[in-house]
């Protein structure tokens, strides 16, 4: 666990569930936020077990969440599937995302904090994950953590970048 001040950033546990789920209805698309799929409790308790799951914290409570998942955890989405089919990854690849900051704790390099933890935890493995072309706050904060974008593909009509990083 590192703490920046108040803030903690670190793994999550059953006891973030709520927060995290929280979070994640506050910025769906329908409601004018930016997240293109809400996971139900359920998976993200699976994924939780099967790789690492980044939450920020003030006072306890989540304001951030970074998530991440084998390839086969998600291959189902579809959005994921196409991310996969146009990016030639790595063997032991897994997928980045999706990550949410809470919209008044943006800007403050939260999203990059939970980002270098994960890649702490992750050593020398490919992440692989995609940004909607018109998300250019999502787009300028992960160039800024020096990924590199490596495909595009285009999925419900919106073209989509697809980045990649070694951890
Ligand atoms: C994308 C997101 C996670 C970034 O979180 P964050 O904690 O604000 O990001 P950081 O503070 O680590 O990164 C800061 C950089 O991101 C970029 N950035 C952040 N907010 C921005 C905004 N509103 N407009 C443009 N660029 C922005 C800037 O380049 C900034 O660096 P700078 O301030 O030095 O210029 C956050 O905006 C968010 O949760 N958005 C809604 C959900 C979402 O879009 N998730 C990603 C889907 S792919």
């Amino acid at each position: 666990m590192t703490e920046i001040g108040i803030l903690e950033i670190g793994q999550a546990t059953e006891a973030d569930l709520e927060g995290i789920l929280d979070l994640q209805a506050a910025n769906q698309a329908g409601k004018g936020g930016r997240l293109s799929v809400s996971l139900p409790r359920s998976h993200i308790a699976a994924m939780m077990n099967g790789m690492p799951l980044i939450v920020a914290r003030r006072r306890g409570r989540v304001i951030g969440f970074l998530m991440t998942s084998t390839r086969a955890m998600n291959a189902d989405i579809p959005v994921i599937r196409a991310m996969l089919a146009a990016h030639p990854y790595q063997d032991d690849a897994y997928v980045y995302g999706p990550i949410c900051v809470d919209v008044d704790e943006r800007g403050q390099g939260i999203a990059q904090a939970m980002f270098t933890e994960l890649r702490r935890l992750q050593p020398g493995r490919e992440g692989v994950l995609f940004i909607r072309r018109d998300n250019s706050a999502s787009l300028r904060a992960h160039a800024k953590m020096e990924m590199r974008e490596v495909a595009s593909f285009a999925f419900k009509g919106m073209d989509h970048a697809v980045f990649s990083y070694v951890g």
